[in-house]
C-alpha cells in the first residue's frame, strides 16, 4: 500500500478509472483509488485488472511496487486528495439518456468525506451532457458536504480507446480541462505537467460538450464510411481504395473511415444516443445523429446479406462467427455487432458456432444460449460459411489454406477487412468483405 498522502483520489476502478490512476501513478503522482466493489479492490491489490487491456497488468504491478498506487473501499482511512476524479459509469437508460445514479452517489460520497480546509477540486471524467457537472455533481457533493467544506467542480474528459487505453492515457493527443475558475484549471492542469500535448482550457460546459462532439463526430465518420461502402459494394468499387484518395486531404484525414459491421463498445452507441436525447429535450431536430444510429443498427445485417449471397438459404447451415468482442484487444462485448449478427443468423435457422480469444465469458453473459468453442479450428470445422466480426491478430494469421482445409465450403465474409482479398481469391476462397465491391473480385 502507498504510504504518502495522495495528491489524486480516483473514484471508480473501472476501465477509465483504473487506467487513469495507473497512468497518473506512472507519471509520478501519489494516487489513491476508491472502489465500491470489495472483490475488485482485492483483485487490483493482487495486481489483477478486472478487464483485459494490453499492458495494463504489468503497469499495475509496477505502480503497486512503486507504492504510488493504492486502492480501498469507501471505508478507507486514507484522506481525500486535493484533486478527486470521478470515473464512474453512466450506463444508458432505455430512453437513451445516461443513467447518472452512480455519478450522483459517488459525488455525494465525496461530499461526505470533505472536511473544512483548503478547497478540493472534484473533477468529472465520466462522459456527461453539458451542464451535468454543475447540476448533478456540484449539487450532490454539496448535499453530502459539511457546509464549511470548500470545493469546486471541473471537467476533464477522457479520450482513451479500449485496446490502447494505457498508451492513450500516457501519450494523449490533447488534454481538455473545463473549469469555471483560473485556480481550478491550474490545479487540474498540474496533473499533466509531464505530458507533452496541446492543453485546452475551457469552461466546464464546453469541456463536457467537446467529449460528446468528439465521439459523435468519430461515429459519424464511421457511419458515413459504412454508407459509402454499401454503395461501393454494389458498383464494384473498393471503399478502402477510395480511402487512399481521401486520406491525404487534411480536411478529411484517413482515420476512422474503416467500413465494416458497424461500431460497438461502451462509448459511441451510448454517447450518440445520449447526445440525441439532449437534442430531443431541447426540441431540436438531430437528423445526422438519427441517421448515424439507424445506419449502425442496419450495418451488421450487411454482413449477413453477403453471407446469404454466397451460401444461399441459411436454414440448417453451420456458420462460424469469429470475434465477439466489439473490437480487438479487449474482452468487452458491450454493444458488440456480434450479437445482432448472431441473432440474425439464428433467426434464419443457421447453427452458429462462435469463437473469441478473450470475450467468450462476457459474451456468454449477454447471450447465454450461444454455442462457444475454445479454438478457431473447432469453429471453422465443417462450416458452410464464416463471418469475421472482430479483426483480432489471431484471425489475421488464419491462412486461406487453413480456411479451405477446415470448412465445408470456403465462404468467408470479412466484417472488418481483415484479409487480403486477392490472396483469398487466389487460394479459392469465396471471399466477400463489406465495401469491397463484388466486381473488383471478378
Ligand atoms: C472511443 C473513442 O475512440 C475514444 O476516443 C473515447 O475516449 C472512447 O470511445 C470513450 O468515449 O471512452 P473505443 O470505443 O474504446 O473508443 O474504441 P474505438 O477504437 O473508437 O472503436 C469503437 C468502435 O468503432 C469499434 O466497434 C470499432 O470496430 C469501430 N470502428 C472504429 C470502425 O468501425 N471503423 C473505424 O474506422 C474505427
Amino acid at each position: 500500500m502507498a504510504k504518502a498522502r495522495p495528491n489524486l483520489t480516483v473514484i471508480g476502478a473501472g476501465y477509465v478509472g483504473l487506467t487513469t490512476a495507473i497512468a497518473a501513478a506512472m507519471q509520478g503522482h501519489q494516487v489513491h483509488v476508491i472502489e465500491t466493489n470489495p472483490e475488485r479492490v482485492a483483485d487490483v491489490r493482487r495486481g489483477r485488472a478486472p478487464f483485459y487491456e494490453p499492458g495494463l497488468e504489468e503497469a499495475l504491478a509496477r505502480s503497486l511496487r512503486s507504492r504510488r498506487l493504492s486502492i480501498d473501499t469507501h471505508n478507507t482511512s486514507v484522506p481525500l486528495a486535493p484533486i478527486v476524479m470521478l470515473c464512474v459509469g453512466t450506463p444508458p437508460l432505455p430512453s437513451g439518456a445516461a443513467d447518472l445514479t452512480f455519478l450522483d452517489q459517488a459525488a455525494y460520497g465525496v461530499g461526505r468525506k470533505l472536511t473544512p480546509g483548503p478547497s478540493t477540486i472534484v473533477v468529472v471524467k465520466s462522459t456527461v451532457l453539458p451542464g451535468t457537472t454543475q447540476t448533478v455533481v456540484h449539487a450532490a457533493v454539496k448535499r453530502g458536504a459539511d457546509p464549511k467544506a470548500r470545493f469546486e467542480v471541473a471537467s476533464n474528459p477522457e479520450f482513451l480507446r479500449e485496446g490502447s487505453a494505457l498508451k492513450d492515457a500516457l501519450e494523449p493527443d490533447r488534454i481538455v480541462v473545463g473549469a469555471d475558475s483560473v485556480t481550478a484549471a491550474r490545479v487540474v492542469l498540474s496533473l499533466y505537467k509531464k505530458v507533452k500535448c496541446p492543453k485546452i482550457t475551457v469552461n466546464v460546459r464546453t469541456a463536457e460538450t467537446i467529449k460528446y462532439a468528439a465521439n459523435a463526430f468519430l461515429a459519424l465518420k464511421i457511419g458515413f464510411s459504412n454508407e459509402m461502402a454499401n454503395l461501393c459494394e454494389r458498383v464494384g468499387v473498393d471503399w478502402y481504395d477510395v480511402i487512399q484518395g481521401l486520406a491525404p486531404d487534411p480536411r478529411i484525414g484517413g482515420l476512422f473511415l474503416r467500413a465494416g459491421a458497424g461500431f460497438g463498445g461502451s462509448c459511441f452507441p451510448k454517447d450518440v444516443a445520449a447526445l440525441r436525447s439532449a437534442f430531443r429535450k431541447e426540441d431540436i431536430p438531430s437528423p445526422i445523429l438519427d441517421a448515424v444510429l439507424d445506419g449502425n443498427d442496419r450495418q451488421p445485417l450487411v454482413a449477413v446479406d453477403l453471407l446469404r449471397q454466397e451460401v444461399g438459404p441459411l436454414q440448417g447451415k453451420r456458420i462460424a462467427l469469429l470475434g465477439l468482442a466489439f473490437k480487438p484487444d479487449t474482452d468487452d462485448v458491450r454493444e458488440t455487432r456480434a450479437l445482432p449478427i448472431l441473432r440474425a443468423l439464428a433467426a434464419e435457422g443457421a447453427h452458429v458456432v462462435c469463437h473469441d480469444p478473450k470475450a467468450g465469458p462476457n459474451f456468454r453473459k449477454i447471450e447465454p444460449t450461444a454455442t462457444l468453442v475454445p479454438s478457431v479450428a473447432e469453429a471453422l470445422r465443417g462450416a458452410a460459411g464464416c463471418i469475421v466480426q472482430t479483426e483480432w491478430d489471431a484471425y489475421r494469421r488464419i491462412t486461406p489454406r487453413r480456411f479451405r482445409e477446415l470448412m465445408d465450403t470456403p465462404v468467408v465474409v470479412d466484417g472488418r477487412r481483415t484479409y487480403d482479398a486477392a490472396k483469398m481469391k487466389r487460394a479459392g476462397i469465396r471471399y466477400r468483405a463489406i465495401g469491397l465491391g463484388r466486381a473488383t473480385m471478378e
